[in-house]
Formats: structure tokens, C-alpha cells, sequence
């Protein structure tokens, strides 16, 4: 499963891709930014590995990834008032592209599959790049997922107090269903359960992607 966004008449900008090992660490760094509480890295590796269940993606943005790897190229150039022969220079670090891949990662999300039911686990977006609709980006990523994987609805928990992503969620049909008390350990905040309908309805699949046209237009003529 992979999504990519072409800004008119450039380059592809945003990519979702499917999570893997190398990118855990910037993923907890956002998850850090994101969350009063976090998994450890332990749990993500645990996951990808372990988890058949379990299904991780990561949003890129192309843009960080070139103008990283222009820097690294433009600091390589050679200098001409340089003392040493360059022989005697430290040899250019090989991380120089995985590391401009890893900091192009600018959000990530998850989901469990149940039997029919995709379980939201997690989606965030760095602070720096929110507002742009890339946070629901990455929910319609999660629910064409759930579509690939069989599941016949999507359900989450949300904070009560998160109305930011109560929004997110009911713009995509999610309604309340119940309320778990006291979920969140770190603050005793309860939770909101919230479910899509059928996601096969015609009637759902059909306002999804009336609103995944919209997002993908808005997201290519930003
Ligand atoms: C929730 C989150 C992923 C949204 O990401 P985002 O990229 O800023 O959101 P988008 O720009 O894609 O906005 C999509 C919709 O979300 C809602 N929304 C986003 N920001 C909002 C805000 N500040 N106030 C109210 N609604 C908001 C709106 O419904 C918006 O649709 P609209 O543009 O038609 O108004 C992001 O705020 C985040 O990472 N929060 C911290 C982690 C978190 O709380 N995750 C959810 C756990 S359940």
C-alpha cells in the first residue's frame, strides 16, 4: 500500500509508505511531541515484527528529503582554500541518505485488525506540519487499509478533551458509542469509543471518497 501526492506540475511530495525498523525512531521522536504519554521503541519494533495484526505507516515528505540530500551535497563540494589534501579528510558519513529519509517522516498512524473491526491505535503529525490535511492523510490511508485488509467498520478511542481529532473523526463518519472512564493512566481521562458505520455501506463509500477527492485535490494545489 503506498500513497503519493504530485503537486501540479512538480514532484511527487507526499509519499505513505508501510512503517518499517529504520523508521522507529523518528517516529517515537514525533510520538514524543504528539502524546502526553508514549510507547517505548521496544513496543513499535514489537509490533512490525510480531504483530501480523497490526498494520504501521509513515508519511514522508519528499521536499525535507531533497533539500536534506542538496545540503549533504553541497557541504561534500570540494573547497578550494582547503589545507589538507582531501586524502587526509574524515570520508563522507554513508548515512548522509537514510538519515534525510528519516527526517523527512513527518507523522505516522497504525491500526489492528479484529476479526472485522480495524482497531485506530495511533496517528499523529509532527506539531510543525500540522493544519495542512495531512493528518487526514494519513486517516484516509488508515481507511483504505481497512478496506485492503476486510475490515467491515473502524472504530477508535479519543480523550475526551481532544476535540482536534473528535473533528478529524467525525468528518469521516465516526460517531460516539460509549465512553471508557478513567482510560488514559497518565491523567485518568476517559475515552470516547467511537465507530464508523459499515464502511462497505455504499452510503459511507461513497461520502469517503467524495472526501478523499477533496483532500487529495486540496493536498496537490497547496
Ligand atoms: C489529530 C491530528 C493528527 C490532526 O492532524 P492535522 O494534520 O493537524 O489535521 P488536518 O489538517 O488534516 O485536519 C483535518 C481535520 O481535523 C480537524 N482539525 C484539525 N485541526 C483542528 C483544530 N486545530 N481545531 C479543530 N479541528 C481541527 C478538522 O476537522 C480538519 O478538517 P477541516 O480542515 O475540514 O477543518 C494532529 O492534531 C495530531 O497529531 N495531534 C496529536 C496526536 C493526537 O491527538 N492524535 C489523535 C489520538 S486519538
Amino acid at each position: 500500500m503506498q500513497v503519493r501526492v504530485r503537486q501540479k506540475g512538480k514532484k511527487v511530495r507526499y509519499v505513505i509508505d508501510r512503517m518499517t525498523m529504520l523508521d522507529v525512531p523518528r517516529v517515537v521522536e514525533i510520538e514524543r511531541l504528539a502524546y502526553p504519554s508514549t510507547w517505548p521503541p521496544s513496543a513499535y519494533r514489537k509490533e512490525l515484527q510480531d504483530n501480523r495484526w497490526a498494520h504501521y505507516v509513515v508519511l514522508r515528505d519528499k521536499q525535507i528529503a531533497d533539500e536534506r540530500v542538496a545540503t549533504v551535497q553541497e557541504a561534500d563540494k570540494p573547497r578550494r582554500n582547503r589545507l589538507f589534501p582531501l586524502s587526509l579528510l574524515p570520508s563522507r558519513p554513508v548515512a548522509a541518505v537514510p538519515s534525510s529519509d528519516l527526517a523527512s517522516i513527518i507523522g505516522f498512524a497504525g491500526l489492528w485488525l479484529m476479526v472485522d473491526e480495524a482497531h485506530v491505535t495511533t496517528i499523529a503529525m509532527h506539531p510543525d506540519f500540522r493544519r495542512l490535511g495531512l493528518g487526514e492523510l494519513l486517516l484516509v490511508s488508515l481507511i483504505d487499509i481497512s478496506y485492503e485488509i476486510g475490515a467491515k467498520w473502524v472504530t477508535l478511542e479519543v480523550r475526551v478533551s481532544n476535540y482536534t481529532a473528535q473533528n478529524l473523526y467525525r468528518k469521516y463518519g465516526f460517531r460516539e458509542e460509549g465512553l471508557r472512564h478513567r482510560y488514559y493512566s497518565d491523567n485518568n481521562e476517559d475515552a470516547l469509543i467511537m465507530w464508523t458505520e459499515e464502511i462497505h455501506a455504499p452510503s459511507y463509500k461513497e461520502k469517503f471518497q467524495e472526501l478523499k477527492t477533496a483532500l487529495l485535490k486540496k493536498l496537490e494545489t497547496q
